[in-house]
């Protein structure tokens, strides 16, 4: 099974927070994992991915203006209908509206015909509630985190694996 993690990052702390979901999902026997800045995906690979997760850091309390755009014009070629989705965030406060952006980048994730992921608390602590968040300048203090999602959304997927 192949898994993807697409992310915007202008200072490397999403780019990390995608490595450590990376990390969790190659826990999940059989499992090829890559991850993408959003400028340099390889489109064959994601069309070839089960399930796609998606990050961003929080600019303005939502994802960057150019997450959104990439969205926008540049997935289309990437076969989204039908896969797994989930989205991750990083922001510099608590309330700086990290879950705002990952509510954004799901809702986008259903209007592409994604099946769409979070881990919810049915998998109990660490409670992941819409997707997991890092705030950045504790970003090794959420590396767990992160790898934990990476492992629940790969086992979620090879559930759903055709
Ligand atoms: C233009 C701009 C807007 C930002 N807006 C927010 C915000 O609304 N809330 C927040 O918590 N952090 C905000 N931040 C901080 C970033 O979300 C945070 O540093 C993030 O981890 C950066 O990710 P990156 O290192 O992957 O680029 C903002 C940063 C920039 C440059």
């Amino acid at each position: 099974m192949k898994l993807s993690v697409i992310y915007d990052s202008r200072t490397g702390n999403t780019e990390a927070a995608a490595e450590a979901i990376a990390e969790g999902m190659r826990e999940v026997e059989g499992t090829e994992v890559r991850t993408f800045h959003m400028k340099e995906v390889d489109t064959a690979f994601v069309r070839e991915s089960t399930g796609v997760v998606f990050g961003t850091p929080t600019y303005v309390a939502g994802p960057t203006a150019d997450f959104y755009s990439w969205f926008e014009k540049d997935s289309k070629e990437l076969g989204l209908a039908g896969k797994l989705g989930g989205a991750f965030a990083t922001g510099q406060y608590i309330h700086g509206g990290e879950d705002i952006a990952i509510n954004t980048i799901l809702i986008h994730l259903m209007v592409k015909g994604m099946m769409t992921y979070s881990g919810g608390a049915a998998c109990g602590k660490p409670v992941i509630h819409l997707g997991p968040v890092a705030i950045s300048p504790d970003k090794e203090g959420f590396r767990d985190l992160f790898r934990i999602y990476g492992k629940r959304f790969a086992e979620q997927a090879a559930k759903i694996r055709v």
